[in-house]
């Protein structure tokens, strides 16, 4: 907690507009860099790869943006409002000979093109990441994102850890807090689906409620209803399970699939006393609720 104090006090201490305007732009955030090993873990936890293509949001000297060029292949930018970062981040790109995979531009952050990015890194402060916060959910289902130091409020992180970093803040030390998030599907609303298990078929309609990457709901099975299990949602990917009666008798149902856009795509294993079976599944939107992150 002292750390993460600290931290914002260090991160908050030039008085910065709340949103860097297009015109005269401000930095929200001041320089800060992210110790060395820590920049090794943020890449570690998002798993980056040469397909990736990774974008900084205040990139400072660049090293996030360099460090996985050098250490994974990884193509990238990053973008800063100071010019003298961006001449440290280009020299540092030169240094590690990666000036093929990697560009910095002198732009806003907030005025950025994000929809290339697989991979998105940030050392900026709470409620900066809260700024950002909607056009991050806008993002390609599945895209990663990686925050030293700060959260995104209530959008909780699917992974977190807490590690030293004594190099920290000139040297003074202390802790860092790494957040990573996948960029959910949107699954919320009514879907239907038919499935026809040993050539008989049965009517589904599931109703997803969602927040940001938390699932839960019910389906309908042949008119009554069950609640689902287990939901799970990562990017695109989503799984979950129940039991339900088919002609007369119970029977576990478990589908996994992946969402595109109004459509989901995927298998459903069925097993009972007198059933086992394997069957395609695809589901169709019926009705969406728009926002979610204001769903309960
Ligand atoms: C805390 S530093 C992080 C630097 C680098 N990402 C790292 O982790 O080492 C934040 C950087 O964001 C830049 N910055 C602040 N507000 C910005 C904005 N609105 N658009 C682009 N860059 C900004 C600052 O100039 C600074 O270099």
């Amino acid at each position: 907690m002292f750390w993460k104090m600290l931290a914002v006090l260090v991160l908050a201490s030039v008085v910065v507009p709340a949103r860097a305007s297009a015109a005269g732009d401000q930095p929200s955030v001041p320089y800060v860099p992210t110790p060395q090993a820590v920049v090794d873990r943020m890449l570690a936890m998002a798993k980056v790869t040469a397909q990736d293509y990774l974008i900084d949001l205040g990139s400072g000297d660049g090293r996030i943006v360099v460090t996985a060029a050098k250490k994974y292949g990884t193509r990238g930018f990053g973008v800063d409002l100071n010019p003298v970062r961006i001449d440290e981040a280009n020299a540092n790109a030169r240094k590690h000979g990666v000036t093929d995979k990697v560009a910095f531009y002198q732009r806003n952050l907030f005025d950025t093109d994000l929809s290339q990015a697989t991979v998105i890194t940030m050392y900026l402060l709470p409620r900066v990441n809260l700024q950002l916060r909607p056009q991050l959910l806008e993002l390609k289902p599945g895209t990663r994102l990686v925050s030293h130091d700060f959260d995104m409020g209530d959008w909780k992180a699917d992974q977190y850890v807490r590690m030293d970093a004594n190099d920290k803040f000139s040297g003074a030390g202390g802790d860092s807090d790494i957040y990573f998030w996948v960029v959910p599907a949107k699954v919320a609303g009514v879907w239907g689906s038919r499935l026809t298990p040993a050539g008989k078929a049965h009517a589904y309609e599931f109703s997803f409620e969602q927040k940001y990457q938390v699932i839960s709901g019910t389906v309908r099975v042949n008119g009554r209803a069950v609640n689902i299990r287990n939901a799970k949602l990562n990017g695109a990917a989503l799984s979950f399970e129940f039991t339900a009666d088919l002609d007369g008798m119970p029977v576990k149902h478990e589908f996994r699939g992946r969402v595109d856009s109004d459509r989901i795509i995927g298998e459903a294993g069925l097993s009972g006393s007198r059933i086992a079976a394997r069957v395609e599944w695809i589901a169709e939107r019926a009705a969406r609720v728009a926002n979610m992150e204001t769903i309960d």
